[in-house]
Order: C-alpha cells, then sequence, then structure tokens
C-alpha cells in the first residue's frame, strides 16, 4: 500500500501559513477603518457557505478568496477599536501568536505526560491570576472556555462540598433542597449552571439590590434565616465582582461574614470586573473577595487574552480534585514514582483539553502585570471619559455611573417632556439606529426598568479619540431621531 498523509509539501505549508500570517496583517491595518458590524441577514451570510460536501479538494486560491471575502468580509471587529458592546475584548498580538503555536503543538493538556509544558505553565498562569487579583489563599484551578464554564465549575464543587453525602455517588436523590443566594445583577450563567446541577431554579433565592445593584445584606441574612426555619439547606451566596449590567460589585466583605457564620460556601463571580482588584486604587471596593471558597474570572475578558480562556480557582487543597478526579484503568499513572504531576483531567469535566495556558502565558510574560494593570486603568478612565460627555449634554441621562468601564445612559431630551412609553420607544430606535449605522457596535440593556445603551470599554485599542468618535455618532444618530419626533 502507498504511503498516504493529509501533508502538504514543506513549501506548500510555508505559502498557506505565509498566506494566513498575510490576511491577518492586512486586516490588522485596517482595523481602525473596517465597519464593525456588517448588518446583512442571516440569509445572506448562509447563502456564503450553502455549499455541498466537497468530496475533492478546492481550489487553493478559490479557497483563499472565499477565507477572505465570506468570512473575513463578514467577521464582527471585536478585535477593532470600535467594539463596545457585551464584555469582549478584542484579544491581544502575543496571545494571538500563542494561541498559533497551541494549536500546532497539539497538547492535550489533560494528563501531565500529554503536555508536560502546557501543564505546568497552565499552574503558573492560575497562581499569577491569583496572585493578579490578590486571591491569596488560592490553592488548585483550572483553565476553561470562560465565565460560564468557569461558574460552573466553582458550583459543581460548592455543590459537592456542601451536601450531607457524597454525590458523586448517591446523586441528589433524598436530599434537603439545596439554596442558592444571588442577587437580580448576578449572571444569568449561573441560573443556567444551577439547573444544570439538578438543584432547580426553584431554589435560587434571588437576593434585592439597593440603588447600586449591591446586594441587600439584610435581606440575604433574613431570607436565609427564613430558609433554615423551613427545614432547607442553605449551601452558598454567589456575590459579583463586576455585574455585567452596571460593573456592581457586591459587598464582599460582608457576604463572606454572612457565609462564615452560616456555613455556606462563598462563590465570587469576578468573571469581568476581577482584573481592575489589581489596581490598587481599586482594592477596597474588593475587600472580601480574597476569602472566597471559589472564583470565576475570564483572561479573555479584562486581561485582554483572546477567546476562548477562563478559570476556575479554589481556595481548598482538595475540594476541585475531590469533585472531579475519576480515572480509569488506561488513564492510570504510578504516583509513588512521582508525587509532584498534575493531571488537569482530575479538576474539571473534560477529558481531551486544548491547551489554553499558552496564550495567558504569552499575554503575562510579553506586557507584563504592569502595562496590563496600566490598560485596565485606561479603560476605566475612557468609561468615565464618555460618562462626563453624556453627563454634559442635556438630551442624555447616566443611568448608571462608570463604576468599573461600564456606563449606561439614554436619551432623555428634557424639553420634549416625554412620558415613559415615548422615552423607551426613543431608546430603542436609538439602539437600532446604532446598530444600523454599524460604525460603533453598541447594544442595549435595560435598568431600573428603563431602556438604556450599554457601554462597556475593555479594549485596549480604543483611545480617547474613538471614545469621541462613537460620542459623535451617538449623538448625530439620536438627532436624527429627535428631528424625527
Ligand atoms: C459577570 C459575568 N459572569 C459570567 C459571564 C459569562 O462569561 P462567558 O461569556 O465567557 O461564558 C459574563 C459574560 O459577560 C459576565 O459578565
Amino acid at each position: 500500500m502507498n504511503d498516504i498523509t493529509l501533508d502538504q509539501s514543506a513549501q506548500e505549508f510555508e505559502q498557506l501559513l505565509n498566506r494566513a500570517v498575510k490576511l491577518i496583517i492586512n486586516t490588522y491595518s485596517n482595523l481602525e477603518d473596517n465597519k464593525v458590524f456588517q448588518k446583512k441577514s442571516p440569509q445572506e451570510i448562509a447563502a456564503c457557505f450553502d455549499q455541498t460536501l466537497p468530496e475533492l479538494p478546492e481550489n487553493t486560491n478559490a479557497l483563499w478568496e472565499q477565507v477572505e471575502r465570506d468570512i473575513v468580509g463578514n467577521a464582527t471587529f471585536s478585535a477593532g477599536p470600535h467594539f463596545y458592546s457585551y464584555v469582549l475584548s478584542p484579544g491581544n498580538q502575543a496571545g494571538l501568536a500563542g494561541e498559533m503555536i497551541s494549536s500546532f503543538l497539539n497538547q492535550n493538556a489533560s494528563k501531565w505526560h500529554l503536555g508536560p509544558a502546557a501543564s505546568e505553565i497552565e499552574k503558573v498562569v492560575l497562581r499569577w491570576i491569583a496572585q493578579f487579583i490578590g486571591y491569596e489563599h488560592y490553592q488548585t484551578g483550572l483553565l476553561v472556555s470562560g465565565g460560564s464554564m468557569a461558574n460552573l465549575t466553582c458550583l459543581t464543587v460548592a455543590r459537592n462540598q456542601k451536601a450531607s453525602v457524597s454525590l458523586n455517588h448517591q446523586g441528589l436523590y433524598g436530599q434537603d433542597p439545596m439554596m442558592i443566594y444571588l442577587t437580580d445583577q448576578a449572571h444569568y450563567c449561573v441560573d443556567k449552571a444551577v439547573g444544570i446541577l439538578g438543584l432547580g431554579r426553584n431554589q435560587i433565592r434571588r437576593i434585592v439590590t439597593d440603588g447600586d445593584y449591591r446586594m441587600r445584606m439584610d435581606v440575604l441574612e433574613e431570607t436565609i434565616k427564613g430558609d433554615l426555619k423551613q427545614g432547607l439547606r442553605p449551601f452558598c451566596v454567589v456575590g459579583s465582582a463586576g455585574t455585567v449590567n452596571s460593573g456592581a460589585i457586591d459587598p464582599l466583605k460582608e457576604i463572606a461574614l454572612i457565609c462564615q457564620k452560616y456555613d455556606l460556601w462563598f462563590h465570587v463571580d469576578a468573571a469581568y470586573g476581577g482584573p481592575a482588584a489589581g489596581l490598587e486604587e481599586l482594592q477596597h471596593q474588593f475587600e472580601g473577595m480574597e476569602q472566597a471558597d471559589s472564583l470565576a474570572l475570564d483572561p479573555h475578558k479584562w486581561l485582554y487574552v483572546p477567546i476562548e480562556a477562563g478559570c476556575s480557582l479554589f481556595k481548598h487543597p482538595q475540594a476541585q480534585r475531590n469533585t472531579f478526579s475519576m480515572v480509569p484503568e488506561y488513564l492510570k499513572v504510578d504516583r509513588s514514582v512521582d508525587t509532584s504531576r498534575t493531571d488537569f483531567m482530575e479538576y474539571g469535566a473534560q477529558l481531551t483539553r486544548s491547551s489554553r495556558s499558552l496564550k495567558v502565558w504569552m499575554t503575562f510574560k510579553a506586557y507584563g502585570a504592569q502595562r496590563l494593570r496600566e490598560n485596565i486603568r485606561h479603560d476605566i478612565h475612557k468609561t468615565q471619559y464618555l460618562e462626563s460627555l453624556v453627563r454634559d449634554n442635556p438630551d442624555f441621562e447616566v443611568l448608571t455611573p462608570a463604576v468599573l468601564s461600564i456606563v449606561c445612559f439614554r436619551l432623555n431630551p428634557r424639553e420634549a417632556n416625554l412620558n415613559p412609553a415615548e422615552l423607551e420607544d426613543l431608546n430603542t430606535r436609538l439602539i437600532h439606529g446604532l446598530e444600523a449605522h454599524g460604525g460603533v457596535f453598541v447594544t442595549g440593556t435595560l435598568v431600573h426598568g428603563k431602556t438604556a445603551l450599554r457601554v462597556c470599554i475593555i479594549n485596549h485599542r480604543t483611545q480617547m479619540r474613538h471614545v469621541d468618535h462613537l460620542w459623535s455618532i451617538v449623538s448625530q444618530v439620536a438627532q436624527g431621531l429627535l428631528l424625527e419626533t
């Protein structure tokens, strides 16, 4: 039989890589001018790819033309400076290079010997992240795909640690309802995790927030007491270190005390805001976070690492492994030979795992913690600057100030004296108008029951002049709407 492979010749391979690199460089050089959102319908995009399964190789030139035209050409340019939506960073160049090398090395960071360097640098970056944010009790952790998986991983450990029986063996059958406490501002992925964990969303106690969207501690304690009286089993409080809507930080120190008092697991969702705890001037706002039993944080958000990169961190040396470790015969190792090895397959749900650590490691090494902090600080200043522009314009109103790097505001021309329904309609049209413009990417949300524009800046490529540009587009679209009314 003839030897066969999918590999091309060395020369063809080089051409392939050069073509990819050239495409990246060209796209990068246009990031500033690219339209962020291409505003095409799903049908239009689907039509670009409506092809049958290719039985034979496509012509290389035709293939690359399609990549350039249909894939890059239809991308949403969150990598550029004009992206202000959700909680999405633009990535960074060193991280991108790290991702390329990871893809080439194809390390499986499940068992130590399948990725020795990958496993060791995963341990290192987890420690660095904990150090960056001052999570001094850190013991073990895991890199995962993002905040949703990080919260799920942490809450799985919380549930198993706080159950009265071994859930891995007996399951939830016969358990008293396990109750979890979070605010109405917590990220919806926590609700989803609770459902996945088989607890049922009815076991979520939604603690109301104060005027600044922070957990009401009096309500938390009363609710826990009430549940205990009813024979329910409170097991976990989830504090937010930067909510997705407004960046609010719960009173983490007080939550830690309540958790101690009632023997509850203290989990912090720091997926977005966590890295801001690395800034000396903000540390006091995060006080108490260091007490958390577990913590979720996304390097792919405010550490600017290309997606996907989330992480779960734990304070207890054994809890994570006790929850996830299961080693079938064919994966066993002789630990008496080497007691120091870490097999990450024992610390989470996945067996085969890509090595996410390299892009995080490259990010820390190439820029250094200090430069990352400076960029985080700059993001906050840019957001505060935008807030000042909004405040200076009497047709607009700030709904939530820039606690971290999110500001929510709405169009509210005082002279027009619009009623609440008219204001809702006006701001919904403003959001649609900005989407149709496509020059900047801004989305809306609901705060205090009011439709608002929500701007989140975790983008080291956005500069002050881009914020001015954003504001001129918002003002221009708003002006158009006001002339219509
Ligand atoms: C506070 C918070 N938690 C969790 C998540 C979910 O993270 P991911 O989208 O990476 O799953 C987000 C996403 O924006 C978030 O802001």
